[in-house]
């Protein structure tokens, strides 16, 4: 993943962990559908709710104190839809080189209205996935 900008960044704490002393794996989808509407945002969508989050796979445990990244790729825009892919990697502290791969996901957004109605997409022309701003975020803080 060197060379790609994660849509969030996050450092997990004791909080979140499990009663196993690893980390939630409630708290790394949390982040995962965060992650995942900021690229929908990137890519034209206004406000989104999500509607179905499909084959979630937790590929290694994440550590207190690892810098989790979560990268979103965008797999397809529909009418009112989108559908971005989230890749997770999480390294300890300082460490150099890749992090290992512990999750991803894929996630179905819909553009919806502000009286929650399905509203169409209108494609951002200069979408970028991810995009050029990374949301590095403190631990609960949202992008
Ligand atoms: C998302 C929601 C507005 C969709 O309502 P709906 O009546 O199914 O809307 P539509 O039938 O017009 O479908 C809208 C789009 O969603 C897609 N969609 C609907 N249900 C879906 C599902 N289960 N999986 C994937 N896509 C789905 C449709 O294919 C359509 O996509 P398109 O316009 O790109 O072709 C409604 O289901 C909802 O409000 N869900 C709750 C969302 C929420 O609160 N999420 C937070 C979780 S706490």
């Amino acid at each position: 993943m060197s060379g790609r900008e994660p849509a969030i960044r996050v450092t997990l704490l004791p909080r979140d962990t499990n009663p196993h002393g690893t980390i939630f794996g409630g708290v790394i989808l949390s982040y995962i559908d965060q992650a995942g509407a900021v690229v929908a945002h990137q890519h034209g969508a206004s406000r989104v709710v999500t509607v179905a989050m499909d084959k979630v796979v937790f590929h290694a445990p994440v550590y207190v104190g690892d810098l989790v990244s979560f990268y979103g790729e965008l797999v397809r825009i529909g009418r009112t839809s989108i559908i971005v892919k989230v890749t997770v990697e999480a390294a300890p502290p300082g460490a150099a080189g890749p992090g290992r791969r512990v999750t991803e996901a894929v996630i179905t957004y819909v553009n919806v209205d502000r009286y929650g109605v399905p509203t169409p997409i209108l494609e951002a022309p200069s979408a970028k996935t991810p995009g050029p701003s990374p949301a590095s975020t403190d631990q609960g803080s949202q992008a």
